[in-house]
């Protein structure tokens, strides 16, 4: 009896190990997660460019007042280049590209503001705290050089500013039936959704029913595109999330195996 009760002992004290071991690892798989998902770890967090630079990380790109309001951005605090500075992919005329491309004027040329290389990476429209000015920054960063400047010349990029699927999708209606007929087949359906009136558009990578996702290709609602119609778009926040780099270059799903293509093509 004692020894059964001492091998009863021992062999929860393996489980309550085993356990413990498994909540480690969790805990751990966990916290790298979250910490990947932080943008204070990221390329993103520009604070820590330099010494003597501000704090503060939302403020590079945006600001709670007084943004530039000259395209669909969430309150940004660049000043923003005109569309018309930017050559865009269809000018290539490849005949097999059937969605039409609005000029650069939607989100992404928010990403733009510091990725077209044009413009100093601090010079903001609000700096932080009132009356601060430029010269509170002592490390310049000046304009963005190297591999991560695209230029303004986008004729060698993914297409942005593309309707998805080649069009035909509005929101008038849902996929295939009341949303229109997909120009080209080639493309995942996407997801319809309507939020406090104003229709979106998702891919879902996740299989998930919880809704848009930060995982999911975001479609980004334009209603000043080619055809007039309030209907989605891909621009550079459909691929990256600019907040996450959980995957490598801020890509909403790892691009292993081209998952990243394959979320929308379908090849
Ligand atoms: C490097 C630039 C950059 C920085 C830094 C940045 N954002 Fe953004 N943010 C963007 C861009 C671009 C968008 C629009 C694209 C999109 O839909 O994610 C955006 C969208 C948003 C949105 C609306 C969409 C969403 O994801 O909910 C919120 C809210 C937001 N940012 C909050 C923040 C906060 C808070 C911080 C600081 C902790 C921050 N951002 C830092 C670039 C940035
Ligand atoms: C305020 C300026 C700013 C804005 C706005 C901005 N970025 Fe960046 N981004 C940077 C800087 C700085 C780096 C790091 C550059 C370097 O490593 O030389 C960077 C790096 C990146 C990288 C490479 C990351 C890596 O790990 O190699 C990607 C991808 C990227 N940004 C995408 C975007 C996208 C997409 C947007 C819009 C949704 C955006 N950025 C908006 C400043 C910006
Ligand atoms: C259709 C998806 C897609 C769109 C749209 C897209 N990107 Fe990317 N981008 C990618 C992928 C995938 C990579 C990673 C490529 C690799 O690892 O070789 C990447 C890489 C990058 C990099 C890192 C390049 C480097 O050499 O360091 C930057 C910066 C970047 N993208 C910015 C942007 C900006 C800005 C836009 C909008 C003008 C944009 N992207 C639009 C998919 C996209
Ligand atoms: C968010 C959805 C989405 C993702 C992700 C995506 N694409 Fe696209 N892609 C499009 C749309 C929309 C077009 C516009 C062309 C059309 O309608 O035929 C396009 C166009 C293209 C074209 C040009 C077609 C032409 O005929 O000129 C190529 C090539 C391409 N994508 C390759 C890729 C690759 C490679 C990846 C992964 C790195 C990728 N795409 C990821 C939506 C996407």
């Amino acid at each position: 009896m004692k020894n059964l009760i001492l091998q009863l002992r021992s062999l929860s004290a393996g489980v309550v190990m085993f356990i413990f071991v498994i909540s480690i690892v969790a805990l751990g798989a966990m916290s790298w997660t979250e910490v990947k998902a932080d943008i204070t770890v990221t390329p993103h967090n520009l604070s820590s460019a330099g010494a003597g630079q501000t704090a503060e990380i939302c403020v590079f790109c945006h600001t709670p007042h007084g943004g530039d309001t000259s395209a669909s951005v969430p309150l940004w605090n660049k000043t923003l280049a005109l569309p018309t500075a930017y050559q865009t992919y269809d000018s290539l005329g490849t005949s097999s590209n059937d969605g039409d491309i609005a000029p650069v004027g939607s989100v992404s040329i928010a990403c733009l503001s510091c990725h077209d290389g044009t413009q100093a990476i601090d010079s903001l429209i609000n700096e932080p705290g009132s009356g601060f000015d430029s010269a509170g920054f002592v490390a310049d960063p000046g304009a963005m050089t190297g591999d991560p400047v695209l230029g303004q010349d986008l004729r060698d990029d993914h297409p942005i500013g593309v309707q998805y699927a080649g069009g035909g999708i509005s929101e008038g209606g849902t996929v295939g039936t009341s949303q229109g007929t997909k120009v080209d087949v080639d493309f995942i359906d996407p997801v319809v959704a309507d939020v406090n009136g104003t229709t979106i558009w998702w891919v879902n990578t996740t299989g998930g029913t919880a809704g848009r996702e930060k995982e999911d290709m975001q479609l980004y609602t334009r209603n000043d595109g080619p055809s007039g119609l309030v209907e989605p778009f891909v621009e550079c926040a459909s691929c990256h999330d600019p907040h996450s780099e959980v995957n490598d270059t801020f890509l909403r799903v790892s691009n292993d195996s081209s998952e990243v293509c394959l979320s929308c093509h379908i090849k």
